[in-house]
């Protein structure tokens, strides 16, 4: 899967322009991304990061790391998903960053994702379901997931967000609704955000293979 990871990341190159400020998602995927967007390093401002192990990777290539509320609006955003529905909605978070990545899709105005074909599927929820969750709240968090949801939330133990938090995932769903399901697991109080990109879906997918698809 690695190759078509690889294969999907350089086809993103092509959404690059001059000058621009690119919003670079998480993940292994995003990794060879961010190699490629090496070669880009003096034609473009910069980027703004999702996380630390995306700075890391992005200052090691000299590649300017601007804060989002310096750069403002962007015009684009290349990230990874965990799973991917027929109509560009995700799930993400399995590298639990999940807060800083939605952050940055909204504020962008193209969002291209970058997957392997496994990541597509006719409906989201085999792969558990990320939500970062005010730490005290965990417990209360859990109960009303399983209330709302009927899956089962696991806490990631042993994980601590960038932004100091921990991680809830969601076994066992099938989210026919992505939609609803975002907006209602959004109004528990103590969770930061869940990993449904459905609001805010991508609007380019692109299939790592020879050659890669772009939907
Ligand atoms: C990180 C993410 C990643 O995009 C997602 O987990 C996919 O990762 P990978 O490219 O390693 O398969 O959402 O929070």
């Amino acid at each position: 899967m690695s190759e078509a990871k690889k294969l999907a990341a350089e086809k993103a190159i092509q959404y690059v322009e001059d000058n621009m400020i690119v919003g670079v998602g998480t993940g292994s995927t995003v990794a060879y991304f961010i190699d490629a967007l090496a070669a880009w390093k003096d034609r473009i401002q910069g980027a703004v990061s999702s996380s630390e192990q995306s700075t890391a990777r992005l200052q090691a290539h000299g590649i300017d790391v601007i804060d989002l509320n310096a750069a403002g609006p962007l015009s684009l955003y290349v990230d990874g998903a965990d799973e991917c529905d027929p109509d560009k909605c995700l799930i993400k978070g399995g590298g639990a960053a999940l807060t800083r990545e939605k952050i940055i899709a909204e504020a962008s105005e193209r969002f291209i994702c970058i997957v392997d074909p496994s990541k597509q599927v006719p409906v989201l929820g085999k792969f558990p379901l990320p939500v970062e969750v005010i730490p005290m709240a965990r417990s209360l968090v859990a109960r009303k997931l399983l209330e709302l949801t009927g899956g089962q939330p696991v806490w990631r133990d042993g994980v601590i967000t960038d932004n100091g938090n921990v991680i809830l995932d969601i076994h066992n769903l099938a989210i026919t609704d992505p939609v609803a399901m975002e907006r209602a697991i959004n109004q528990i109080p103590g969770v930061v955000s869940v990993g449904l990109f459905a609001r805010r879906p991508a609007d380019v997918v692109i299939v790592g293979g020879q050659p890669p698809l772009v939907l």
